[in-house]
């Protein structure tokens, strides 16, 4: 698998988006981090620890409704050759189950899985190889970054898969307008399959995001970790409580880490301390969940036409498959 690092070439260029973001994130005045930055190597190894727990039905699902849909796909799409673009890859295992269905239909794949972490894009690369038939390009960027550098390679008919609902993290205006961008980027024809989880009953959602192994505490203060070892930060992991909860006006899980004591932390690559009161919230995920006709009305005002809802059996979860109109 062949490689391209479009964040060390900026990296070298002396562009420094994680220290930037972390500035502006603890200087404003209700403090947050970009849930992008939740993936340096633990972060991955964590989510992937995640998807495994049993509160967490997330992965589950939606692995449940592609291994149904696997050989439906390539029967719909009728391609002889595809090339498939997944945004925000992670380790690869449901991409894997897309491919194989694509691959024993007869279709020759070329498979560009786009990822911000390099720990995510080395994880795939133990899960899928290439071989005849699979060609396999990964590109370590930010999401439009590496849509915009595979558009300019890509060839044939464009598969885009935007699975584990990542869409959840952007709230709803900036979706529809990240889905606009997606669209003016694709051709005519081309299509996404995209994972929405959906609005279901609270006790659920809140033990999806609050595991009992841990883990998902373990996963939201390992981003101080990442500041005290990447920039010099002094965070106190235990001086910080993991909170999450839904917010049923927005139609949001939300997650923060709560200082639990007034400190100030001094951030060396900054030459400065960041103070926070007692019980100050630091917020870092928003994960919205739709209802089918939030997802209709998204596919309708950014330009895609539905082609089918797949969903599972308790209905928790849905793969929305669009054709660009
Ligand atoms: C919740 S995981 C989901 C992984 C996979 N799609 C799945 O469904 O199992 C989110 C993945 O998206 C990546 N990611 C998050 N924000 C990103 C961004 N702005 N650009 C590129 N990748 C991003 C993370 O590094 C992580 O691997």
């Amino acid at each position: 698998m062949k490689i391209s690092n479009l964040i060390e070439d900026h990296q070298w260029a002396g562009e420094d988006t994680f220290a930037t973001d972390i500035h502006a994130g603890l200087s404003a005045p209700i403090k947050s981090i970009s849930a992008k930055y939740f993936y340096d190597d633990r972060g991955s190894e964590l989510f992937q620890k995640i998807t495994q727990v049993e509160d967490y039905y997330l992965t589950r699902k939606e692995y449940s409704i592609l291994n149904d849909i696997q050989s439906v796909l390539p029967r719909k799409l009728k391609l002889k050759e595809i090339d498939i673009v997944e945004l925000g890859v992670g380790d690869g295992h449901k991409s894997r189950l897309l491919i194989d269905g694509f691959l024993e239909g007869g279709c020759q794949v070329k498979f560009y899985p786009i990822d911000i972490s390099s720990k995510a894009m080395e994880l795939l690369g133990t899960n899928i190889r290439d071989r005849p038939g699979l060609e396999i390009e990964g590109v370590v960027a930010d999401y439009f970054a590496g849509l915009s550098y595979v558009s300019k390679k890509s060839k044939r008919n464009q598969l885009v898969l935007f699975l584990g609902s990542n869409i959840g993290n952007f709230d709803r205006g900036f979706s529809l307008e990240f889905l606009r961008s997606l669209r003016a980027s694709l051709d005519k024809g081309a299509y996404a399959l995209i994972g929405f989880d959906l609005k279901k009953d609270v006790r659920v959602l809140s033990k999806a995001y609050n595991d009992g192994e841990g883990y998902t505490e373990q996963f939201n203060l390992n981003l101080l970790r990442r500041i005290n070892n990447e920039l010099g930060g002094s965070f106190d992991l235990d001086s910080f409580q993991h909170h999450g909860f839904y917010n049923p006006r927005l139609g949001t899980m939300e997650s923060y880490l709560v200082s639990l004591k007034s400190q100030d932390i001094f951030i060396d690559r900054f030459g400065k301390s960041f103070h926070f009161e007692e019980f100050e919230p630091i917020h870092l995920e928003y994960s919205f969940k739709f209802l089918e006709s939030d997802i209709n009305r998204l596919a309708e005002q950014s330009g895609f036409r539905i082609v089918e809802h797949f969903s599972d059996s308790d209905r928790y979860f849905i793969d929305s498959l669009w054709e660009a109109v």
